[in-house]
């Protein structure tokens, strides 16, 4: 019996938390995988319910999970809070060491009218954006005065190594190409970052690696992002260059990630936000938190045949023209997601 802890969080996150559970429900039946789901409060939810945007037993039960599935937190009304929801983000990934956020971006030729982009340039980018999530910036040390601020950035070599190893090892399984993000022109741990990319090259003579400056490489990213395989960056880099990079299919509604760790439970969630905008009105697009369960699926249950029956199930609803307001159409979520149920239960896909 696996355990599935899933952290609904705010805003639109509990409406596609649900119906995300259904889809799992229904995934589940057809390969008799055993499971239970765990809800906690999260972010806003937290906060609201008891104090804290990461509630003790929350974080109990995520670090006894087999996996877990967070939808979105954050919303305006917690901006002057004593706490913010995203703290809580933070707290969990450095509790549970999810060092490695993997966030794939790809541009399905069917939505690319959508892309900002020009189709020529968008139509055929497929690539990956690995992220180092428990160090950097983010976690170093934060002081803030009246007249001045600071903020540290620290990075050992093996935190390093060990992000950019993953990054290579993923390499291997795609087109053999890392891209390594640094600013080695003017910091000292992007110096580092850069020597330690090619110590850890010289481990995969099959993968080429290459290095760009993050502002040039946010260019590129515009201009030629066909040329990406896989990107390795820091954590406040890959902040960056992950939410630029998903706008290029068009919409952030169909993006998900996994964050791993050395050998606890992967968290896995969608890349968009809990777009408290239009939260509550069932009209969210659910395809990225769809995804993010496949990638569980096929990451943390090793069950690639599952993975590929909600993916492929949320393509053929999209190409069957069911699409949510965020794609130019006018489906709910919840119709969303029973086209997809029917698409799963009447495969034409997975079974065969
Ligand atoms: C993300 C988000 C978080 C981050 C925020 C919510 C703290 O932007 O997952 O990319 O900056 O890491
Ligand atoms: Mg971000």
């Amino acid at each position: 019996m696996k355990k599935i802890v899933a952290l609904a969080g705010d805003g639109i996150g509990p409406e596609i938390m649900k119906q995300s559970l259904r889809v799992l429900e229904v995934v589940a039946q057809q390969i008799n995988f055993e499971y239970q789901v765990v809800s906690a409060a999260f972010g806003g939810a937290g906060i609201d319910e008891v104090g804290h945007p990461l509630p003790e037993e929350t974080l109990r039960h995520a670090k006894s999970a087999d996996a877990i599935l967070l939808a979105a937190i954050g919303g305006p009304q917690y901006d002057t809070a004593p706490v913010r929801p995203e703290q809580g983000l933070l707290a969990l990934r450095k509790e549970l060491g999810l060092f490695a956020n993997l966030r794939p971006i790809s541009v399905k030729p069917a939505l690319a009218h959508l892309s900002p982009l020009k189709p020529e340039i968008v139509v055929g980018a497929d690539f990956i954006v690995v992220r180092e999530l428990t160090g950097g910036i983010y976690f170093g040390e934060h002081t803030l005065n009246e007249d001045s601020a600071r903020d540290v950035n620290d990075y050992t070599a093996e935190e390093i190594r060990r992000i950019i190893r993953k990054a290579f090892e993923i390499a291997q399984g795609r087109r053999k190409k890392v891209t390594s993000v640094d600013k080695q022109n003017v910091l000292s741990t992007s110096k580092l970052w850069r020597r330690i990319a090619e110590e850890v090259a010289q481990e995969f003579p099959d993968v080429s690696l290459e290095h760009q400056l993050v502002d040039s490489c946010a260019m590129v990213m515009l201009t030629n992002p066909k040329q990406f395989d896989v990107i390795v960056t820091e954590n406040l880099f890959g902040d960056i260059l992950s939410d630029e990079a998903s706008v290029l299919p068009g919409s952030l509604g169909v993006m998900p990630s996994a964050s791993h760790s050395a050998n606890g439970p992967s968290l896995y969630e969608p890349i968009h936000g809990s777009a408290p905008d239009i939260a509550g009105q069932n009209i969210a697009n659910p395809v990225s938190m769809l995804l993010s369960v496949a990638m569980m699926f096929r990451q943390s249950f090793a069950s690639e045949a599952s993975a590929r029956l909600i993916e492929e199930a949320c393509d053929a609803v999209m190409n069957d023209g069911v699409l949510t307001t965020d794609l130019g159409g006018s489906a709910t979520t919840t119709e969303f997601v029973d086209n997809v149920i029917w698409k799963i239960e009447n495969s034409e896909v997975g079974n065969g």
